[in-house]
C-alpha cells in the first residue's frame, strides 16, 4: 500500500474558487508595454545581431573530445524591460548557458562548479547517456555550494539538447539556468544561418519588473505561464537576414509550463528534427507546437522584400480543455505574439539548398509484442495534486523493464491538461495517439505531449540500461509528484 501525500493541501472552502479562478495574474494590462523594444512604443531597438552562435570554448584541442568548464550562480540579467533581474541566475554569466556543441560520438568533459548558494545537479536532457552522468536526484548526490563535480559522458546520437538543474527547477530554469546543446552529424551541412533559440517564457511582477513568487498553490497545479516572451534570454531581439538564405532555427523549449505554437510570418516552414536527432524526411508546416522540454528543428528559405521584417511569432496555445473546470487566462492575451524579428538586408542570394542529413527510418509501424508499462498521469483536485499511477514523487511505484527489448509503453492523460512527458536515458518513438498512428514523419523522442483523456503509445529498444528519472516537464509538476523512476536492465542502487 502506498499513500498519497498532500502536497499541495488546499483548505476545501477554497475549492469553489479553485475551480473558477483564472491562470496567472489578472490578464494583463497592456503585453505592449512588456516589450521595450516594441517598434510602437518608440523606445530604442536592440542591436542588429548576425544569424549564428558562438560554442563554449573547448579546451581541449584533439578531435572527439569536447572539454568545456560551467559555473552556475547567480546572475543579474535584463530580459528586455531595462531592469536586470536581481534573483536571476545563470550558467557562466549568460542566459541561455553555453552553447556546447559537439560532433556525435564524441566524448564531452564538463568541469562543473557550484556557485549558487543550494545544492544542484546538471541533467543533460535527452542524451543517452550513462545514468551515474544524468544528474538526475536519486542517480548522484546533489553537488553542494562551492563543490566542483566532473560530469564525462558520450553523445552517441546527432540532435539539439538542452541542460539545466534537477533540483528547484520550477525557481532556477525560470529565473535563467539553462543551456543548449549541439550534436552535429557527420553530413550535416551548413545552412546560411543556423539558428539555435532557447523559447522561454517568464513571469514578472508589472511594476518592479521582477520574478513574481513562484508558490502559490494555483500555479502548482496549473503550471506558470510567463507574461514575457524570451528568445535566448531576451526580448526583441533583431536578426539580420538576406532573401535568399537558407535558414535552420533549432528551437527549444525551457519554459515552466508553456506550450509554445510558432510561425515565422510569410515563410513556409519544414519541419527537419526533433528530440533525438533528424528526421527521415522533412514534412511542411505553416506552424508548429512545442511542449516545454521538447525540441524542433525547422528550416525554411527567407523570402521577403529588402528591408522589411519577417518576425517569428507565438500562437496562443490552450493548455487546458476549453470547457473544463479551469478557467486558463494567458497573461500574455489571446492574440499572437513576436518574439524576434528577422530584418531583411539587400537583396537576394541564391542560398545553399537544404539537404536532409542521412537517417535510417523509423524501426516501428506499431506497438510490439513485449509491453512495459501503463502510465495514468492524473489530477487529484480534490487533494490539489498531480499524479503518476495514483501517487506522487517519491511514492509512484517504480517500474522495472529489461534493456535491449523493443518495447512498448503507454502513458494515458486522465485529466483536463495537457502534460508533456519525459523520461530521462533512451529514445523513444510515438506509434499510436489514441490508437491511431500518427501523420506526419516521426523521429526519436524523450518528451512529448499528451493530450487532454488520451493516451499516447511508443515504442522504445531501450538500448541504454539504467536508473532514469521519468516526469511531467511542466516544472511545477515534476516538483508537486509527478515524476517517477524506470529502471531499464538491473537496478543499479538500492532506493
Ligand atoms: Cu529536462 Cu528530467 O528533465
Ligand atoms: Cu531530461
Ligand atoms: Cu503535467
Amino acid at each position: 500500500m502506498f499513500h498519497t501525500p498532500l502536497r499541495l493541501p488546499l483548505p476545501a472552502l477554497l475549492l469553489p474558487l479553485l475551480l473558477i479562478h483564472p491562470l496567472g495574474c489578472s490578464a494583463g494590462p497592456d503585453s505592449a508595454a512588456l516589450y521595450s523594444t516594441d517598434t510602437d512604443t518608440g523606445d530604442a531597438l536592440l542591436p542588429l545581431e548576425e544569424c549564428g552562435y558562438t560554442p563554449a570554448t573547448d579546451l581541449d584541442p584533439a578531435a572527439g573530445i569536447v572539454e568545456v568548464n560551467l559555473a552556475a550562480a547567480a546572475f543579474e540579467w535584463d530580459p528586455g524591460t531595462g531592469v536586470a533581474l536581481t534573483e536571476g541566475v545563470a550558467y557562466d554569466d549568460s542566459v541561455p548557458g553555453p552553447l556546447i556543441e559537439a560532433n556525435a560520438g564524441d566524448t564531452v568533459v564538463v568541469h562543473f562548479t557550484n556557485n549558487l548558494n543550494e545544492p544542484t545537479t546538471v541533467h543533460w536532457h535527452g542524451i543517452r547517456l550513462e545514468s551515474a552522468m544524468d544528474g538526475g536526484m536519486q542517480m548522484m548526490d546533489p553537488i553542494l555550494p562551492g563543490e566542483t563535480f566532473d560530469y564525462t559522458f558520450t553523445v552517441p546520437d546527432a540532435g539539439f539538447y538542452w541542460y539545466h538543474p534537477h533540483l528547484e527547477g520550477a525557481k532556477l530554469i525560470e529565473r535563467g539556468l539553462y543551456g543548449r546543446m549541439i550534436v552535429h552529424a557527420p553530413d550535416e551541412i551548413a545552412a546560411d544561418c543556423d539558428l539555435p533559440i532557447a523559447l522561454d517564457d517568464i513571469l514578472l511582477d508589472e511594476g518592479s519588473w521582477q520574478v513574481a513568487p513562484v508558490d502559490t498553490d494555483m500555479m502548482k497545479l496549473m503550471g506558470r505561464l510567463g507574461n514575457m516572451l524570451l528568445a535566448n534570454g531576451k526580448a526583441g531581439r533583431r536578426v539580420a537576414l538576406t532573401a535568399g538564405e537558407t535558414v535552420l532555427l533549432r528551437l527549444v523549449n525551457p519554459s515552466n509550463a508553456r506550450y509554445w505554437d510558432v510561425y515565422v510570418e510569410g515563410q513556409q516552414l519544414q519541419v527537419v528534427a526533433t528530440d533525438g536527432g533528424w528526421l527521415p524526411e522533412p514534412y511542411a508546416t505553416d506552424s508548429l507546437v512545442i511542449a516545454p522540454g521538447e525540441r524542433y528543428t525547422v528550416a525554411f528559405t527567407a523570402t521577403g522584400d529588402p528591408e522589411s521584417e519577417v518576425r517569428l511569432m507565438n500562437k496562443r496555445f490552450q493548455l487546458h480543455e476549453q470547457d473544463g473546470d479551469m478557467i486558463e487566462v494567458d497573461p500574455l492575451g489571446d492574440g499572437d505574439n513576436p518574439v524576434l524579428t528577422f530584418v531583411l538586408g539587400e537583396g537576394t542570394v541564391v542560398g545553399t539548398p537544404w539537404t536532409q542529413p542521412a537517417v535510417d527510418p523509423m524501426p516501428y509501424t506499431g506497438p510490439t509484442e513485449t509491453f512495459g508499462h501503463h502510465w495514468i498521469l492524473a489530477e487529484d483536485m480534490m487533494g490539489g495534486t498531480v499524479t503518476i499511477d495514483g501517487a506522487a514523487w517519491p511514492d509512484v511505484p517504480l517500474v522495472t523493464v529489461e534493456a535491449n527489448l523493443e518495447t512498448t509503453f503507454d502513458v494515458e492523460n486522465t485529466s483536463e491538461m495537457h502534460h508533456p512527458f519525459h523520461i530521462h536515458g533512451n529514445n523513444f518513438q510515438i506509434v499510436q495517439i489514441n490508437g491511431v498512428a500518427p501523420t506526419t514523419p516521426q523521429g526519436w523522442k524523450d518528451t512529448w505531449d499528451v493530450p487532454p483523456r488520451s493516451t499516447v503509445t511508443v515504442v522504445s529498444d531501450l538500448w541504454n540500461a539504467g536508473d532514469w528519472m521519468y516526469h511531467c516537464h511542466i516544472l511545477e509538476h515534476a516538483e508537486g509528484g509527478m515524476m517517477g523512476e524506470l529502471v531499464v536492465g538491473a537496478s543499479t542502487h538500492s532506493m
